[in-house]
């Protein structure tokens, strides 16, 4: 069995490969040459992303592109996105140009409150804990000032806090609810800095109110932390067009509309389908997210909440067709950030800022909005017509290629080969075969 280590974060880049090496890669020069392939030559890039995370070894590379054509509130777009699927960037630009003759996407911010709790127990009457939380309320607000003053600079900050009582689901449980605005930040270190202090100056308070004391039951902070779930902090993006303009081979512009819009109600029906449709609209969105150094891992959680709101797990597509008129939507909840966190210190979220012209917090909310709607386009379409693996494939061929080690000839070979003819991994592999043999 493999010794456990202790002081490893303190070793070197070099010690640590070589602590690695000697105990899970059998010394194995080779593996030790990947770590190594993926080092920025560039010093400082390589020590940013050092620094980025503790323990580094190596830079694990997603490719970066644009999706370009999207026209949204009439302006025009080429979208960066980071993904490693195959046919996320050509289905978005596919959706994006066919949606610019269409009269592009139209998209707006519906709200952008954030909110955080503190969680705390209290076992007292409820006479006593309203009438606390009356008195320190004021206290609260004012000991967050310090930390607030910048962001109050701007125009943001904390907006309100109120008391929750939950002692009906979980004995006991109570919570301060805390809203806020923080403009172009995710906010996340802002809210949970706004937090804790609330959270001290609340038990230092409570130690000295009266009631509690007289009860000898004082309230105790459990935790305190921002919530990635934000339903206050909605986007919504819109296409439209008459049905007549959906039409494609095969199909009638209504056949097509009608078979699109039930695709859709059967996500809203069917969490098995709606799980899947809504992983489709992730492409979109998540690709974007990690092209602008935002948490994708936030923004999937609250989406994925987000679509469960009623209970049930649902589509967050919407499609309708009204007097001839087709519409397709989304609306989603996105806290993201386009100053703070990873933004500005990676260069290619900022070379991604700067291809987006530099958005502020609400336009990125719409551009995510837009790529993830025009990825469900994409892919819904595909479902409901061709089958999602001619295209998909397509892309793949490629990935098989670079498996089989193809060289550039082989793989122009390849490429108008299956020009006109279907790919599965089987048949590449075949083609290959003959064409080396
Ligand atoms: C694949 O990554 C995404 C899809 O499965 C989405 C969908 O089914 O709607 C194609």
């Amino acid at each position: 069995m493999n010794q456990p280590v202790t002081g490893f974060s303190k070793k070197s880049k070099a010690e640590k490969i070589e602590w690695l090496a000697k105990n899970y890669l059998q010394n194995n020069p080779e593996s030790i040459q990947i770590l190594r392939d993926y080092w920025n030559e560039n010093d400082s890039i390589q020590q940013l992303h050092d620094d980025f995370i503790e323990n580094t070894l190596s830079n694990y590379y997603l490719p970066f592109a644009v999706a370009p054509n999207f026209l949204i509130n009439e302006k025009m777009y080429a979208i960066p996105m980071v993904t490693e699927e195959s046919s996320v960037v050509a289905a978005a630009s596919n959706a994006a140009k066919f949606w610019m003759e269409r009269g592009g996407f139209k998209a707006e911010v519906i709200s952008t409150e954030k909110n955080g709790q503190i969680h705390f127990n209290y076992f007292g009457s409820e006479k006593s804990i309203n009438s606390f939380f009356e008195t320190v309320k004021s206290k609260l607000r004012a000991s967050i000032e310090s930390i607030e003053k910048n962001m109050k600079k701007r125009g943001g900050g904390l907006l309100d806090i109120s008391l929750v009582d939950k002692s009906h689901i979980l004995d006991g449980f109570f919570y301060i609810h805390a809203t806020f605005e923080t403009l172009d930040a995710m906010g996340a270190n802002f809210i949970n800095s706004c937090l804790e202090q609330m959270a001290h100056t609340f038990e230092e308070e409570a130690a000295t109110f009266e009631a509690f004391s007289k009860e000898n039951e004082f309230p105790e902070v459990i935790m305190s932390i921002l919530s990635n779930y934000v339903p206050e902090c909605l986007v919504r993006a819109e296409v439209s067009c008459n049905v007549s303009e959906l039409a494609t081979s095969g199909f009638t512009g209504n056949q097509f509309a009608e078979k699109f819009v039930r695709a859709i109600e059967i996500a809203k029906t069917e969490t098995r389908r709606a799980v899947t449709h809504n992983k489709g609209i992730m492409n979109g969105v998540d690709a974007v997210v990690l092209a602008t150094g935002n948490d994708f891992r936030a923004v999937e959680a609250g989406v994925h909440a987000y679509a469960a709101r009623n209970s049930y797990y649902s589509s967050l597509t919407h499609a309708k067709i009204e007097d001839g008129i087709f519409t397709f939507w989304i609306e989603i909840p996105l806290a993201v950030g386009t100053i703070g966190g990873l933004t500005s210190l990676h260069p290619l979220t900022k070379l991604a800022f700067e291809i987006l012209q530099k958005p502020n917090a609400k336009e990125l909310m719409k551009i995510l909005a837009v790529a993830g709607l025009a990825q469900n386009f994409a892919a819904v379409r595909s479902l409901i017509t061709t089958g999602i693996q001619k295209g998909h494939m397509k892309m793949h061929l490629m990935n098989i290629l670079n498996q089989m080690h193809a060289s550039k000839e082989e793989k122009q070979n390849a490429l108008s080969h299956f020009e006109t003819r279907a790919v599965s991994h089987n048949a590449v592999v075949q083609f290959l075969e003959k064409l080396r043999n």
